[in-house]
């Protein structure tokens, strides 16, 4: 139920501190460290390639799980948008491993996938937040979100759950492969749940920005470079599903090779600062971009903040910072679609599990 809240979408935003540290105690072993089942720790260290395979959100949570794996673990991550992999599949290594993300657990173009693979005997792991979903019984393994049910179609504690259990898996799989990580996951993860209470009590500021960027805009862009872009991937489609403004996510190195064609007098540029070593460089595109006439929104975080950033997250380890950063743009994509009278839950032509190919 959604009680005191107006929108599931809103209640969801709110629980995600919640939803962070319930992972964190399902996942605890009694040592106090973080583990999985032994049988998918195995699965995941003797494999030669990963591949991991979702759709929409589930497919950007994807693409920060590849960071995770491979700085972590050192093991090989491709990640496939669903409906194209049946479709177009890649060459495969010799002993793949198939990561199912999927909130619903019922998205057909994901199981397809999952039908084709087990036919050629490929193990599968999904990543799931329904318990007894298609794709978590007819996978070898299943890790729970934990999240509690997700109602409103936009999918936001489902996406910063599926983000913590993958950095428990890479940080779980590096282990067994004796190797160790440079912070404290569980200690870490606790900070990314207190930043999240932080944001989630800033609300007013990010519905002026929702006023003040989006509340008559045809087009909104993001940008940003490494886990950044990923980021901004996201925002850009919580931001299109939900309020209906064309928004699209790029790799700030690109926009030179054509998108800065786009750019208009008035444009909003949201960009995302959240790493140091492109922090240079995605400050030159939004120089670039303003330029041409736009209207630039820099969310950074703290210790890497300048005084025009509109917005600033609180600082966290830099690898979990989209766990952080994701957060605010929830929030203003939410006030966008309510300042734009558009229905925040149930947004037009879209349905929360696609079960169709
Ligand atoms: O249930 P799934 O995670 O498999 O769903 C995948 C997508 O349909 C889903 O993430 C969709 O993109 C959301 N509406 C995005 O907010």
């Amino acid at each position: 139920e959604k009680g005191t809240y107006p929108h599931y979408m809103l209640k969801e935003i709110d629980e995600q501190p919640v939803v962070i540290r319930r992972i964190i105690e399902k996942y605890r072993n009694d040592d106090g460290g973080l583990t999985v089942d032994q049988d998918i720790i195995n699965a995941v260290n003797d494999a030669d390639r990963i591949y991991i395979i979702a759709a929409g959100t589930s497919y950007h949570a994807g693409l920060v799980g590849k960071q995770f794996i491979e700085n972590w673990a050192k093991i090989p991550v491709e990640v496939h948008i669903s409906s194209e992999f049946s479709y177009n599949m890649p060459l495969l290594s010799e002993k793949p491993l198939f990561i199912f993300i999927s909130q619903s657990g019922e998205t057909a173009d994901s199981r397809a996938v999952l039908v084709q693979v087990k036919e050629f005997g490929h193990k599968c792991l999904t990543i799931t937040n329904v318990p007894g979903s298609t794709l978590s019984r007819e996978s070898d393994y299943t890790l729970l979100l934990h999240a509690g049910p997700e109602i409103a179609v936009a999918s936001t504690k489902a996406y910063t759950a599926q983000l913590a259990v993958l950095s428990i898996l890479a940080a779980v799989a590096a282990y067994g492969k004796g190797r160790s990580l440079e912070f404290d996951l569980t200690k870490e993860l606790g900070i990314v749940a207190n930043a999240m209470d932080v944001l989630c009590g800033q609300k007013e500021e990010m519905e002026a920005i929702a006023s003040e960027y989006l509340s008559t805009t045809r087009n909104a862009f993001f940008i940003g470079r490494s886990v950044d872009y990923y980021v901004g991937l996201e925002g850009a489609l919580k931001l299109k599903e939900i309020s209906y403004i064309q928004a699209e996510g790029f790799a700030g190195g690109e926009l030179k090779h054509g998108t800065i064609a786009l750019i208009e007098n008035g444009t909003p540029i949201i960009a995302l600062a959240t790493q140091e070593h492109v922090n240079l460089s995605i400050r030159g595109n939004v120089k670039e971009v303003v330029a041409r006439g736009a209207n630039p929104c820099i969310i950074s975080m703290k210790g890497l903040e300048e005084e025009d950033d509109r917005f600033v997250i609180p600082s966290i380890q830099p690898q979990l910072a989209p766990l952080v950063a994701v957060v605010p743009l929830q929030i203003i994509s939410y006030y966008a679609a309510l300042h734009r009278g558009c229905d925040v839950d149930k947004p037009r032509n879209l349905a929360k599990s696609v079960t169709v190919e």
